[in-house]
């Protein structure tokens, strides 16, 4: 069974068609790719399975779970991670205090009030803290966990928004443009870092990418999108081979 599953999803900004009939099936364990031009509607497609937006038409599932209707926070708990496009960051917040922040939306307010002044309260900070300092480190931030957020070189704040958006133990992970900005040193870090976190924390990948070479190292199957619809799906050599493709998209793209 598909673990995300999207089915004939059409969405209109006012009017304006930014998906049309958009269909997924990501399997468990699989690194999937979406690559198209600018404006193709690739973060849109990620803003509606993460329940940002509702699309006009379609069905969306997560482990068999109707996602449509619900808020962004409860998709998150039902097992949905994802970054932006735009880093999210917040200005007066410590590396650390970003992820332990990820780590506590967890948890139910009643459960968390009870804690509060409690033994089990001290308990679960400190458990929370451990856990938090791992994705830190596997993440290769550790080392500024107590600096500000906003501080950091730009590579490792991507890498932090990807540590946070894991701390809510995603079964599917959605990235978009994990190397946006990024010098070429970074870029070959982030391949490392996104193999070692598919195979330990055993989740599946969906990512936007405008680094063909990125995406073609790392996914079994890509999909292309342009003006909303996906024109071609395949393996990694289809798409670079795919005649529609070279057309629509790779021959204006940097291959590097
Ligand atoms: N919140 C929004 N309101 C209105 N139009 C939007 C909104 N978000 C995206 N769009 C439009 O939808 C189209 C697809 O945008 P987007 O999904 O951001 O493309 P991509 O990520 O592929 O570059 C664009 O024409 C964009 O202007
Ligand atoms: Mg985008």
């Amino acid at each position: 069974m598909a673990l995300l599953r999207v089915d004939n999803m059409t969405h209109y900004f006012e009017g304006l068609r930014a998906v049309h009939n958009y269909n997924l099936i990501l399997e468990p364990g699989h690194i999937v790719g979406l690559i198209g031009p600018n404006g193709a509607g690739k973060t849109t497609i990620f803003n509606l399975i993460s329940g940002i937006h509702t699309p006009t038409e379609g069905n969306i599932e997560l482990d068999g779970h109707n996602l449509i209707g619900h808020q962004p926070h409860k998709i998150a708990s039902m097992g949905l991670g994802r970054t932006f496009q735009n880093l999210l960051l917040w200005r007066h917040m410590t590396v650390l205090e970003h992820v332990k922040m990820a780590c506590y939306s967890q948890l139910e307010y009643g459960v968390l009030d009870a804690f509060f002044g409690t033994r089990r309260c001290h308990r679960e900070e400190k458990r929370i803290t451990s856990k938090a300092m791992h994705l830190l480190e596997t993440f290769n931030v550790a080392q500024f966990s107590s600096q500000l957020a906003v501080s950091l070189p730009y590579g490792a704040q991507r890498r932090l928004e990807m540590a946070r958006a894991m701390a809510t133990n995603p079964k599917v992970l959605l990235l978009d443009e994990p190397t946006a900005g990024m010098t070429p040193d970074e870029l070959n870090r982030m391949i490392t870092i996104i193999r070692k976190v598919h195979q330990d924390f055993d989740v599946t990948i969906f990512m936007i990418e405008h680094r063909l070479k990125f995406v073609m190292d790392l996914c079994e199957r890509i999909q292309t999108l342009v003006f909303g619809e996906v024109i071609a799906e395949g393996t990694p050599d289809e798409i670079k081979n795919n005649p529609d493709v070279i057309e629509a998209y790779l021959g204006k793209e940097d291959v590097t």
